[in-house]
């Protein structure tokens, strides 16, 4: 479970992790921040690549952290991503791409939903569930069938 109070900290991070978005192409930054359910939060921002194909997502920087330091699952995210030089007050809705979604559906918590928040400024967001937004998924119990 997380309260409002948690879920506004979440943002922050988030916003604070955006300061180190490495995206000198797009000059779209992104932050991350993951709660663990061991009750840690991990930053994470987009690092991009002059290939442009290895470029690695704010929630994907986020969730290696959390997994390659122990942690198993993830209560909730907090994403913000914008042009530079938005403006952080009044952001358009920046939601996480479908790669990230199926790597954050991977260490789903065993009760209750992965709760998904997308900044609109420092202190609000809009709030939704990684299964509202990656429906009938793909995952590891998917291949129970290996562990028999
Ligand atoms: N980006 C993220 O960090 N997360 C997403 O979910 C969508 C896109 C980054 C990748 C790239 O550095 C920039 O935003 C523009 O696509």
């Amino acid at each position: 479970m997380i309260n409002t109070e948690m879920k506004l900290r979440l943002v922050e991070e988030a916003f604070l992790a955006r300061e180190s978005s490495y995206a000198p192409y797009s000059r779209f930054k992104v932050g991350a921040a993951i709660l663990t359910t061991d009750g840690r939060i991990f930053r994470g921002a987009n690092i991009e690549n002059a290939s442009y194909g290895a470029t690695i997502c704010a929630e994907r920087t986020a969730a290696v952290k959390a997994v390659s330091e122990g942690a198993e699952a993830f209560v909730a995210i907090a994403v913000v991503g914008a042009e530079e030089n938005a403006n952080l007050e009044a952001l358009d809705l920046a939601y996480p791409c479908g790669i990230c979604r199926q790597v954050l559906r991977e260490f789903l918590p065993t009760s209750g939903e992965m709760i998904i928040l997308v900044a609109t400024s420092p202190t609000a967001f809009f709030e939704t569930t990684l299964h509202a937004l990656l429906p009938h998924s793909f995952g590891p119990e998917d291949l129970d069938y290996l562990m028999e």
